[in-house]
């Protein structure tokens, strides 16, 4: 479906060519001067010089070839603007045309296209903490979003399953029980199938080992299983695989409650079988260089204002690193999938590392022209007191924490507004409570920094994700008490508050269009806002219900069923859902 900006901008281009002038000039745009009108045209201030005449003149003379049909209003005003106000039977025409199309009538810029969208980027046997909340929620929206419009979309996890954590978890594991088979260079015989270890276990052994970092014998035992690991042996492999099997379950409940799923669980250990032959490869074609002894991709290019180092490919001791990795997973990607896109979503912190990986993957042709690549760096979640987060005695706060901090908050809060009854409460609280950590966050731009306030993200009024729900479930609401909706047709506005809700609900694909091409989600949450806004409006100035005249009811349920069904594809591309009662 074309958009209305689009639709009336043709209008308008027709009616300067009618009164003689040139196409070009007849863009219109949203007005900037709501109190005067809804859309407006300055093309006759610049056409007046090329015909100079006055800009009035030529307004006037367009004015009069526009179709009176379209417009509640046509307006030249000096110097020369054009204004317009949109037709009731304008905008009925075209909400019911949104109203009936699919997806109301988006178009699905997308068809034909595959994306891949790398996000959440847990790291195996490590617990999730606040610092993964951002790269799911934002990359699990981009995602949804850009499956809406149609692409065929592929999220990978992109566990972090190769480094470090593995070889200390081994090197503990060995210290404590050095009898193990795992741990005698020549066994051959199976491995048990049971895990030495439980998940509450691992949980204890990986900060443990993690602390004694510091010990520099510990710390080379670590380095050293690290790198038997990636080399093959076999008995660090099965004690890899049972961190696997322990860890990703639990990972995988954790996004569960946060509606976040991935179409891929690979990780950094899926991208080792490619490296050797990548590395290889870069090494005969002479993109890696020697540099005091490791293996280097320069990728600095003439027009850098900041220097951009090279990427390390494979270091002195012979190990691979993060980019090697993540250069390799490329190499996968293209083979596996040939994307027309990669989407990443981590820390900005990272903005360095993936400016080199993508560099390096470009000029070696391990991705062609034809696959672009983005990186959505996002800021950090602070405090409520614009600090960085952190516990009473000041270690990390764990994602599962955080979680059932917001839920324990709002369901305070459902049971003593006795909102639901009691066997619903459950449901209720984790709905809302999702819209409130959610909409908290995808409400600010993906770019900037935030702080974590429960009590304002939780809110049922302003600007929040109750907020949003609130108005989704008053107008299930009404529209239960009204009975059956789903096949009223859009009604002309009658009143002004009608008109400005119809003309929120146009904006819809271009607001989505613009979150898509800028991949900020936050676009959607201000669209629904003003959405929202303008359904509360509506609501409180008209009798809905009450409404006597049966044909102007009916007129007022579709129009707020529409709005619902949009609020609700809204929120569904946010990644969290509206209760029935609030
Ligand atoms: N595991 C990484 C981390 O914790 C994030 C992975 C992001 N994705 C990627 N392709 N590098 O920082």
């Amino acid at each position: 479906m074309k958009k209305i900006l689009d639709i009336i901008t043709a209008k308008m281009q027709q009616a300067f060519v009618d009164a003689g002038y040139e196409a070009s000039y007849g863009q219109v745009t949203v007005s900037n001067r709501p109190d005067l009108c809804e859309y407006q045209c300055n093309g006759a201030l610049s056409a007046a010089k090329q015909y100079k005449c006055a800009p009035i003149q030529i307004a006037n003379a367009v004015v009069e070839k526009l179709n009176a049909d379209d417009y509640s209003m046509i307006e030249a005003v000096m110097p020369g603007f054009i204004n317009l106000k949109l037709s009731g039977h304008f905008l009925q025409a075209y909400l019911e045309e949104m109203r009936t199309a699919p997806d109301f009538g988006v178009t699905k810029l997308g068809e034909g296209k595959t994306i891949v969208v790398d996000y959440g980027g847990a790291n195996v046997a490590k617990p999730l903490h606040i610092g993964h909340l951002r790269p799911a929620i934002i990359g699990e929206a981009l995602k949804r979003l850009h499956k809406f419009f149609g692409f065929n979309t592929i999220g990978d996890i992109h566990l972090g399953d190769w480094g470090l954590q593995m070889g200390l978890i081994i090197a503990e594991l060995q210290e404590r029980q050095p009898e193990l088979p795992y741990f005698d260079p020549d066994f051959t015989g199976e491995y048990p199938a049971e895990a030495p270890f439980t998940l509450s276990d691992l949980e204890e052994l990986y900060p443990t080992a993690s602390a004694k970092k510091t010990d520099p014998v510990f710390a080379e035992k670590a380095h050293t299983a690290t790198f038997e690991l990636q080399q093959g042996r076999r008995g660090y492999r099965a004690i890899w695989q049972h961190i696997m099997n322990i860890s990703l379950p639990d990972l995988e409940r954790i996004y569960n409650t946060l509606n976040v799923h991935y179409e891929k669980w690979l990780g950094e250990s899926d991208a080792d079988p490619y490296i050797p032959g990548m590395v290889a490869d870069l090494k005969e074609r002479g993109f890696a260089v020697l540099s005091e002894g490791a293996w280097v991709v320069p990728v600095a290019e003439e027009t850098d204002k900041k220097e951009v180092p090279p990427m390390i490919l494979v270091k002195s001791d012979g190990s691979s690193i993060y980019a090697t990795t993540d250069l390799a997973t490329i190499l996968q990607r293209m083979q596996d999938w040939n994307p027309d896109k990669m989407l990443y979503v981590t820390d900005k912190r990272q903005n360095l590392h993936f400016e080199q990986v993508f560099r390096a993957a470009r000029k070696s042709g391990i991705i062609g022209a034809a696959t672009e690549m983005e990186h959505v760096g996002h800021g950090t979640m602070n405090g409520a007191d614009g600090k960085p987060f952190k516990t009473r005695d000041g270690g990390v706060l764990r994602l599962e924490q955080l979680i059932s901090d917001m839920t324990d908050f709002v369901r305070t809060k459902v049971m003593e507004n006795k909102i639901v009854s009691d066997d619903e409460v459950e449901e209720t609280t984790r709905k809302i409570a999702m819209a409130a950590l959610k909409y908290g966050d995808l409400s600010n731009q993906p770019t900037k920094d935030y702080n974590f306030d429960m009590e304002r993200f939780a809110a049922f009024e302003g600007n929040t994700g109750p907020y949003i729900l609130y108005t989704i479930v008053r107008i299930k609401s009404i529209l239960s008490r009204y009975g059956a909706w789903e096949q009223l047709p859009i009604a002309a506005p009658a009143n002004p508050h009608a008109k400005d809700l119809m003309i929120a609900i146009t904006k819809f694909t271009p607001a989505l269009e613009s979150a898509l091409k800028s991949s900020a989600p936050n676009l959607i949450c201000a669209y629904i806002y003003e959405l929202a806004g303008c359904v509360n409006k509506f609501y409180h100035e008209t009798r809905i219900l009450s409404e006597e005249d049966e044909t102007l009811k009916a007129g007022y349920i579709s129009l707020i069923a529409l709005a619902k069904g949009i609020l609700e594809t809204a929120i569904d591309l946010l990644g969290f859902s509206a209760p029935e009662k609030m």
